[in-house]
């Protein structure tokens, strides 16, 4: 059967960054119950997806360090050096059928009981942590702050030597530090990280510097958040403050936005300059 010329497109390449993807399915990031638990399972899960066709082959969330811990639900992590072989093993099955290899890095916030790290959990205020554990998260000061950033540029580092072609900054879905910074109902903070939309979206912009500056031409560095929490008139709205996001990065190579679970937003600076000229008065 031949393929409606509509849908050419899709099967053409694209550039993200320094790195070319043979066509433009994009399997996004998702957890599936192996992680770095299963390793063997979750590599030839991921080769499967690049010998059936996508271009870029994601990770789920991978945490970077123990403070971030989520021990009890299955994902990836790359704390140390020990854990790149088991991700350089995802990388090779992805590279063997010509594919690109994604990692998304998250530190996971008030999410993070750390339970089997025992680390203290750190977050952008003093807040309980999600969940049943009676724990509660420490206000990040300024040496948490440049500590985060450390780690997530190691974990960078470290996601290099395993392979990967773009690493994915990550403040989507509630559940990472960079993106909860960005909301008001948890931001209660009065220095350059809290109050306005720029001070609150600053770490995420920083990591993302970080990672373009560490990789050069050697990966693309994409960044995934929301714009739209459909989450009622409190929240991230596409037609409030997360229509602006999208402008806060704009020399940085946006890989798209997506709301879930309920959602199915996908849009890009470009699309957001787009509707915003139609509708000039839009409140920001
Ligand atoms: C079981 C499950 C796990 C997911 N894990 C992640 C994740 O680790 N990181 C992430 O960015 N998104 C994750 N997602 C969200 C998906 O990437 C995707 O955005 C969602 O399934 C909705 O699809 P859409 O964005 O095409 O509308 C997950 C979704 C599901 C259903």
């Amino acid at each position: 059967m031949s393929r409606d010329p509509r849908y050419d497109i899709l099967f053409e390449p694209v550039e993200i960054g320094p790195v070319t993807a043979r066509n433009r399915f994009y399997q996004v990031p998702h957890c599936n119950g192996m992680g770095r638990t299963f390793p063997s399972s979750m590599a030839a899960m991921r080769g499967v997806k690049a010998e059936g066709g996508w271009a870029v082959v994601s990770t789920e969330q991978i945490d970077i360090h123990p403070s971030s811990d989520i021990t009890g639900a299955t994902e990836g992590r790359l704390w140390s050096d020990q854990d790149i072989p088991y991700l350089a093993r995802m990388c090779d099955a992805v590279h063997e059928h010509g594919s690109l290899a994604l990692i998304e890095l998250t530190h996971n916030g008030k999410f993070a009981p750390a339970a089997y790290s025992r680390e203290v959990p750190l977050f952008a205020s003093h807040m309980p942590v999600v969940g049943n554990a009676p724990v509660q998260a420490r206000a990040m000061d300024k040496t948490d702050i440049r500590n985060y950033r450390r780690w997530h540029l190691d974990a960078v580092k470290r996601a290099r030597r395993a392979g990967f072609d773009i690493v994915c900054c990550y403040a989507a879905h509630n559940l990472s530090l960079a993106g909860q910074f960005m909301l008001p109902r948890y931001n209660r903070r009065t220095d350059e990280y809290g109050g306005s939309l720029e001070n609150r979206v600053r770490l995420f912009r920083e990591i993302i510097e970080d990672a373009k500056e560490a990789v050069g031409d050697t990966m693309g560095v994409v960044a995934r958040f929301a714009v739209d929490e459909r989450r009622g008139p409190k929240a991230w709205s596409s037609t409030r403050k997360g229509a602006r996001l999208s402008r806060c990065w704009p020399n940085c190579p946006i890989s798209g936005t997506s709301t879930w679970p309920s959602g199915r937003t996908t849009a890009s600076p470009a699309a957001s300059r787009r509707r915003d000229s139609r509708n000039p008065s839009s409140p920001s």
